[in-house]
């Protein structure tokens, strides 16, 4: 349907000049990809022989790769689509797989839960494709062959090729017949650009207008905590809020801001679900007693770097106090490897200069 996918090129370009920006020469290939797909989405599913092919959107942090899904999703004239973030997708699935009843039957509870994510959908945009270990390959295995029965169209970013993925030399390799699938089946397109946008965003006053990018990093006990009218706690107003199946001390709870300590909240045995559970309730969260993370434990600093994906995609404000969680880590490669993601959040916080 050539009507389709001109609709969605215009409407790549229409977005890109709301948030004041132009489609990159990095990007254009994967909008004429996706204006394409608009339109073979746009013909009845049983005029196909086999549904529309896969797209594989991948390339370095910033480089407009869930922008351009994201475009993509919501110009998608039809409701049978969903959109899933990698933190979602394991959430659910665990959800489901733990629900009351579904206890002694792990296999099928897997594909239950499965089932009711990708429901009718004939499309599916998985934002922020990556495994880190041997329960993601599964369950992102088990992924692919629900969409293979059910003739539904995968669309995913991630920062990975698809041969890079899963990068521990533990659990590469069973991941390797997923790699190959994915490599039979999606259309690959690599979105490399010179350019991390996220760190101009801020001069882009339409792109910063998003809540996670009015968020800051600041010492403590500055200045500009108190412009901001956040004043620190008071001992009395400590309490606990609920996160997932569990609560949390918090130091303060104001409407919509919620004040934590780093360590109450990155440094004990909490996880993704608890982060999107403060996500859903809260707009604001106030992280104090952030340490570098070079000095945190291995958990601590995957755990923060989870927090800052779950605020930029949920976009909540993020306020940072203490001391530069990125400083001194570029010395040591084994710390950096998975931050990178983190550190072109993070520029996108203001700083007192
Ligand atoms: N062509 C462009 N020019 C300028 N800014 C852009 C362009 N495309 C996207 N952006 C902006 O760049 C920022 C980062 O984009 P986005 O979040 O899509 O990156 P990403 O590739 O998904 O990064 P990551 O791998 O870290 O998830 C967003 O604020 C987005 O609006
Ligand atoms: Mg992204």
């Amino acid at each position: 349907m050539p009507q389709h996918a001109q609709a969605m090129r215009r409407h790549f370009h229409e977005a890109a000049a709301r948030r004041g920006f132009s489609v990159a020469p990095a990007q254009e290939a994967a909008v004429e990809r996706l204006a394409v797909l608009a339109g073979e989405l746009a013909r009845p599913a049983w005029t196909f022989p086999r549904p529309p092919r896969d797209l594989y959107v991948w390339g370095p942090v910033g480089r407009g790769k869930s922008w351009l899904v994201d475009t993509f999703y919501e110009g998608l004239p039809t409701d049978r689509k969903r959109r899933l973030h990698f933190h979602d997708f394991f959430r659910r699935l665990h959800d489901g797989v733990t629900r009351p009843g579904a206890r002694h039957d792990g296999q099928s509870a897997v594909d239950r839960a499965l089932d009711e994510l990708v429901g009718d959908s004939r499309i599916l945009v998985f934002d922020e494709f990556h495994a880190h270990d041997a329960g993601d390959a599964m369950l992102i295995a088990r992924l692919f062959r629900t969409l293979l029965d059910r003739r539904v169209t995968l669309v995913t970013t991630s920062n990975y090729p698809p041969a890079g993925l899963m990068p521990d030399p533990l659990y590469h390799h069973l991941f390797e017949p997923t790699i190959q699938l994915i490599e039979q089946r999606m259309d690959v397109l690599d979105v490399s650009g010179p350019e991390d946008f996220r760190r101009t965003a801020a001069s882009r006053p339409q792109d910063g207008r998003r809540r996670f990018a009015t968020g800051l990093c600041l010492p403590p006990g500055d200045t500009a905590l108190e412009a901001l009218g956040l004043t620190a706690p008071a001992p009395a107003e400590a309490t606990t809020v609920p996160a997932h199946l569990r609560e949390l001390p918090a130091r303060a709870v104001r409407g919509g801001l919620v004040w934590l300590a780093f360590e109450a909240l990155c440094e004990t045995a909490t996880a993704v679900p608890d982060y999107l559970a403060l996500a859903e309730r809260f707009d604001t969260l106030v992280l104090d007693g952030v340490p570098p993370l070079a000095e945190a434990s291995a958990d601590g600093r995957q755990r923060f770097a989870n927090l800052v994906d779950v605020a930029c995609d949920r976009d909540i404000r993020l306020v940072l106090v203490g001391s530069d969680p990125l400083a001194g880590l570029s010395a040591d490669e084994t710390l950096t490897r998975d931050l990178d993601r983190t550190a072109s959040r993070l520029a996108m916080l203001g700083r007192p200069s």
